[in-house]
C-alpha cells in the first residue's frame, strides 16, 4: 500500500533521509524540503554532494557553509507554490569540523594553536573526509540555533550505514582511547610507556624528515585536551539529538537488490541502536499501471491508430516494462515484509533526471499526495 509521506513526518522536526548510494537520497530530500515548505513550515534541508544541476537549481553554486533561502522567484517561474521557506546548504565538512572546533577552544591561542598544527590539519581533513560526522555536527547547530520548523538531512553515500549513525561516538572514543590518553599523560609516564625504542624511532624520522612528529602529537593532543571535554559533550548531544523523539529516519531505497539488501540492514542497525524509524520511501518504481490491463486488449486497441507492427512493438516494449514493474513490485513487497512497514510511499521512476524546481516540484507532489492509493 502506498501513502503520503506527510503521516510519516507528523510531530517530527528532523528528518533523515537514509539509504544505498544513488537511490535518490539527495533528490528525495530536496523534495521533502519543498513539500514541507509548500505548506507553509521555514525549511532547512542539508544537502550532501548534491549534483551540479540541483545545486544550481537551489541557488547553492555559490560556497558558503549555511543555509541561505531559496529565492521564492525561483519557486514561481517553476509554477510551483511555496507558502513557507526553503533554505538549503550544502554541507562543507571541513568548515563544519573547523567550526566546531572554534566554539570548542576555550581561547583564541588554543584555537590558533589547534589550527596551525599539522596533526590536526591531517585529522580535521580525515574526518571532514568521512562526511557523516560533520553532516550530524551540522544537523546539531541547526537544531540547537533553532530557526527552522524543520530539518531535513541528506547523508553521505556510505558503504556503510554504521558509519554514519556511529559517527558521534567513533571520534569521542578515539580521543579518549588509550593511545591518546598515554600521550596526554604527564611527560614522564609517557616516556616511559611510549618505551625508548619508540622515542628513537620518532627521532630518526625526525633527522631524517625535519618533521618532528612527536612534538607535534603531542602539542596537539595538549592543545586538543582543552577541547576535549566540549568535543565529548558535543558527541553526545549528536547522538541524543538521532535519538530525540522529534527526530525521524526515513529509509530511502530503489527497487533494485542491492539497495533493498541495504535497506534491511540499515532498518536493522536503527533498531540495535536505538534510533527512530519512521518509513519507507521506494524511489524510481516502474508506473503501476503497467501491471495492470490485459495485453491482448491493448493490442486491439493500438492497433486502431498506429497499424499492426507498431502495436506489437508497443505491446512488446510495455511487456518488458511489465516484468520490470512485476520485479519492482516483489521488491517492494519484501521490504514491506522485512522492515515490517506496510505503507510505503511510492515514488515513481520520472521521464527525466530530477534536477530543477519543476521536477522537484512534482516529486514533492507526489511525496505528499493525499489520494495515494
Ligand atoms: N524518481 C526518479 N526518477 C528519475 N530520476 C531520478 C529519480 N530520483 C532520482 N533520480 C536521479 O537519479 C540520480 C541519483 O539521485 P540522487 O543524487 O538523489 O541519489 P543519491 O542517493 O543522493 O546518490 P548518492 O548516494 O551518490 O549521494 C540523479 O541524477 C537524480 O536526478
Ligand atoms: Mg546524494
Amino acid at each position: 500500500m502506498s501513502v503520503a509521506v506527510a503521516t510519516k513526518l507528523r510531530g517530527k522536526r528532523i528528518c533523515i533521509c537514509a539509504g544505498s548510494g544513488g537511490v535518490g537520497k539527495t533528490t528525495i530530500s530536496a523534495a521533502l524540503a519543498i513539500g514541507l515548505a509548500a505548506r507553509g513550515a521555514r525549511v532547512a534541508v542539508v544537502t550532501i554532494d548534491p549534483a551540479r544541476r540541483l545545486a544550481q537549481s537551489l541557488g547553492l553554486a555559490e560556497l558558503g557553509n549555511e543555509p541561505r533561502l531559496v529565492d521564492p522567484a525561483r519557486f514561481a517561474a517553476a509554477g510551483v507554490q511555496i507558502d513557507g521557506e526553503l533554505w538549503a546548504m550544502m554541507l562543507d565538512p571541513k568548515q563544519t569540523f573547523d567550526e566546531m572546533v572554534a566554539r570548542l577552544a576555550p581561547d583564541a591561542s588554543t584555537r590558533e594553536e589547534v589550527f596551525q598544527n599539522r596533526i590536526y590539519q591531517q585529522l580535521s581533513n580525515a574526518v571532514a573526509g568521512s562526511q557523516e560526522f560533520s553532516a550530524v555536527a551540522k544537523l546539531h547547530e541547526l537544531h540547537r540555533d533553532g530557526q527552522f520548523d524543520a530539518l531535513v538531512l541528506d547523508t553521505p553515500p556510505s558503504r556503510n550505514a554504521l558509519d554514519f549513525l556511529e559517527a558521534p561516538t567513533r571520534l569521542t572514543s578515539f580521543l579518549e582511547g588509550r593511545a591518546v590518553r598515554l600521550l596526554l599523560a604527564p611527560p614522564g609516564l609517557a616516556s616511559k610507556v611510549v618505551g625508548r625504542g619508540t622515542g628513537l624511532v620518532f627521532s630518526v624520522l625526525r633527522r631524517v624528515t625535519g618533521v618532528d612528529l612527536l612534538t607535534d602529537i603531542s602539542a596537539f593532543l595538549r592543545a586538543l585536551g582543552g577541547v576535549l571535554e566540549g568535543f565529548r559533550e558535543q558527541a553526545n548531544a549528536v547522538g541524543g539529538l538521532l535519538r530525540d523523539r522529534e527526530t525521524t529516519f526515513l529509509i530511502v531505497s530503489s527497487p533494485e537488490r542491492e539497495p533493498v539488501e541495504e535497506a534491511i540492514f540499515f532498518r536493522d542497525q536503527l533498531r540495535r541502536h536505538d534510533m527512530p524509524f519512521g518509513g519507507l520511501i521506494v524511489n524510481r518504481v516502474q508506473p503501476a499501471e503497467l501491471l495492470l490491463g490485459d495485453p491482448a486488449r491493448a493490442r486491439g486497441a493500438l492497433a486502431v491508430p498506429l497499424g499492426d507492427r507498431l502495436a506489437e512493438r508497443v505491446i512488446a516494449n510495455a511487456s518488458d516494462l511489465r516484468s520490470l514493474a512485476e520485479r519492482d513490485r516483489a521488491s517492494i513487497e519484501r521490504l514491506q515484509r522485512e522492515l515490517g512497514e506496510p505503507f510505503t510511499v511510492l515514488i515513481e521512476e520520472q521521464a527525466a533526471d530530477v534536477y530543477d524546481l519543476a521536477s522537484l516540484g512534482q516529486v514533492a507532489g507526489a511525496l505528499f499526495a493525499e489520494d495515494a492509493a
